[in-house]
Order: C-alpha cells, then sequence, then structure tokens
C-alpha cells in the first residue's frame, strides 16, 4: 500500500518507437533518443503494431529518401499510435517533424539544422504542454508560467544576463497555490512526458518543497522562500554543456567536478540581481550540503544549515533518485527514501525525512 502510494512519485522516460529496416540504423536513432526516451526498435511497421499495445510518446520512422504518406498511414490506424508524434528520419539524416501530413501540403518541414533529439524533444514537449489547457486554473498557470520563466532562464543564465526577482516570484505564486488548494497532483501530472529535464525538476522541486513547508508550518513568508528558491536552484545547469548533462555513459571525476559547477553559478547568477532575497539564494547555494559536512561547495556542517536547507537537501535527493537520469533508471519511491533514512542517514535531518515521508505518503501525486 505505501509502497504503492510512493510509486506514483517516480518519473520514467517516455518510450520512443524506433522503426527502421535496418539494425545499424536502428541503433543509431536509439543511442541519439537515449538519453532521454528508452528506444524500442522494430525492423518493420507491422512489427511495432503487433508489439506495441500503450501509446509511446514518439515514434522515429526510418523513412526512404522520397517521401510516402502510406506507412504513416497504417501506423495510424493502430489504437496504439493514433496521436503519437510521428518524425519521419531519412538516410540523408533529413528530420521532418511532420510525418502525417502530405509532403507537398507540409512544403519543405524539414528541421532546418535541428538534430533528430532537438525535433523530439519539440514534439513531445508540446503535447504535454497542449494538455496544459484542460486543467484547472491554479495547475495550468503553474506549469505555463514556470515554462516561460524557465525559457528565459534558458536564455539568460549562460549569457549572464539578470531575471528580475519579480518574475521569478510571480511565476511561483500560482504554483504555491496550487500546492494549498490541493491541486498539485496536475502539475506533477503535467510534468509527465516533458522532454526539457531541468524544467521538470525544477518545477517537481518547487512544488515537493511547498508541500514539505505546509507539512512544517513555514509561514507564508518561508514558504515563498522555499518555493521560489526549489524553482530556481539548479538554475546554473542551463549554462553547463549539454553534451554533459545529457552523458548516458559513467561520469568521470572531470564530469562530475563540472557538474558540482553548478551550484556556483547558480549562486553566481542569483546574486546579479539583487533583489533576490538572500534566504532564497540560501536554499540554491546549500542544497548539495550535508550535515556531516561530507556536501558541497562548502561542506558546511549541521550547525550550519537551517531548517529551509535540510529541507531543500531532502528533497533534492529524493527527486534525484526518483527520476530516470540519462546515466541511470530511477528508483522506486519506497527504495529513495530507505537509501536517505538509512545509507544517508548521517547526512540528511532525519526528523524532517521522517515528516517528508508522510508527506509524500498523504499526498500521493
Ligand atoms: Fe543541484
Ligand atoms: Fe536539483
Amino acid at each position: 500500500m505505501a509502497g504503492a502510494n510512493l510509486e506514483s512519485w517516480v518519473v520514467r522516460r517516455g518510450v520512443a518507437v524506433v522503426i527502421d529496416g535496418s539494425a545499424k540504423i536502428r541503433d543509431g536513432l536509439a543511442a541519439a533518443l537515449a538519453s532521454g526516451y528508452w528506444p524500442l526498435d522494430f525492423a518493420d511497421i507491422a512489427d511495432a503494431v503487433g508489439r506495441v499495445r500503450v501509446p509511446p510518446a514518439v515514434v522515429v520512422l526510418g523513412a526512404p529518401a522520397s517521401d510516402n504518406p502510406l506507412p504513416v498511414r497504417s501506423l495510424r490506424a493502430a489504437p496504439a499510435f493514433r496521436e503519437v508524434p510521428i518524425v519521419l528520419w531519412r538516410r540523408d539524416g533529413m528530420v521532418r517533424d511532420r510525418a502525417d501530413a502530405a509532403p507537398d501540403a507540409a512544403g519543405d518541414a524539414a528541421s532546418g539544422g535541428e538534430g533528430l533529439r532537438d525535433v523530439v524533444a519539440r514534439l513531445t514537449s508540446g503535447v504535454v504542454e497542449q494538455s496544459w489547457a484542460r486543467l484547472p486554473e491554479a495547475p495550468r498557470l503553474a506549469l505555463q508560467q514556470s515554462r516561460a520563466v524557465c525559457k528565459d532562464l534558458a536564455r539568460l543564465v549562460p549569457a549572464g544576463r539578470p531575471l528580475a526577482f519579480a518574475a521569478i516570484a510571480e511565476s511561483c505564486r500560482p504554483l504555491l497555490a496550487a500546492v494549498r488548494n490541493s491541486e498539485h497532483r496536475w502539475v506533477f501530472e503535467g510534468l509527465r512526458g516533458h522532454d526539457d529535464f531541468d524544467y521538470a525538476h525544477s518545477v517537481r522541486m518547487a512544488a515537493l518543497l511547498g508541500l514539505f513547508g505546509m507539512a512544517a508550518g513555514l509561514d507564508d513568508q518561508e514558504l515563498m522562500t522555499v518555493v521560489s528558491g526549489g524553482f530556481v536552484h539548479d538554475a546554473g545547469m542551463a549554462a553547463l554543456p549539454a553534451d554533459l548533462k545529457t552523458k548516458v555513459t559513467r561520469f568521470s571525476e572531470e564530469d562530475r567536478a563540472r557538474m558540482r559547477g553548478h551550484v556556483a553559478l547558480t549562486v553566481d547568477y542569483l546574486e546579479r540581481h539583487t533583489d533576490t532575497p538572500r534566504s532564497m539564494i540560501a536554499v540554491a547555494a546549500e542544497h548539495h550540503e550535508r550535515l556531516d559536512g561530507s556536501g558541497y561547495p562548502k561542506g558546511l556542517h549541521a550547525g550550519d544549515l537551517n531548517d529551509l536547507s535540510r529541507m531543500a537537501a531532502i528533497v533534492d535527493v529524493f527527486a534525484a533518485l526518483t527520476e530516470d537520469r540519462p546515466y541511470r533508471a530511477a528508483m522506486s519511491g519506497f527504495q529513495a527514501l530507505e537509501v536517505m533514512g538509512e545509507l544517508m542517514a548521517p547526512r540528511l535531518d532525519q526528523r524532517l525525512v521522517r515528516l517528508f515521508r508522510t508527506v509524500l505518503l498523504d499526498a500521493a501525486a
């Protein structure tokens, strides 16, 4: 029972169905998608239609050099593929993202320099974002406004150009409202299948901190601090190269050091704007610190870390362990809490870990 409830917090990547007659091409396409999807590959459409019963996130269909709409029609006739985005990939490397439009009607819908992974990301995220229109107001605004700010941050952070704190706080208001109204389920559901991993992680962190903060009895100002601090806690990630973030193999020591640099990048960025509250910057600055001094970047100890930073550390660990990452699969919610309560016992505040567990069980996504 408890395990089942916790399972609803786990975020798994979507399935990408890859169809091509050549095993070599299928392997290449699967590898191009592996950082964000579980590829399932088939030699032909009939095989895919016969074996795939649950709609995948996307289909990548290897196509001959001349566009032929017939294969797409036969795929669309199968229930599991009726509404799934289909991407046509050609042997010359061209990608068409409107595979089901007649070639002449679509004009030249070739992707104009976007790679396969970019086209797939745009299409699958677009499907998720369209689904937000059907949500109640607070979760809909929470998702839409946080998405707009994340897109701004993705542009501004690498350029070192600041974003006013007011814009961040404004985008967190409907998120906090959704949490207060017990409409958080819609927010978590609305993130499922979104391809922008940094975005989905940031909103999950903010919403989970909102739930946790309410259970911990934080006042309004502290709640806003943890929610907005949670939302931007990894903002510096936007300045890290995509090839590092999508790496599917084990990290080298150097990779690890570069990844750890996201904390300093985040703090530097947030400090550029003098109106960003110090308490909010602290949440971002200290979410990888640990009570026993084993964290980073400063190796702070229990006495240096207030409840807000301790809560941010707990939520970030849980969120990270229960999300599929390019280089490893997600743990179950139960396993994640076990790791946090046993292996990580000296590092995380166990009184707060126990409270967080009850929050997760009460508020199953
Ligand atoms: Fe982080
Ligand atoms: Fe994080």
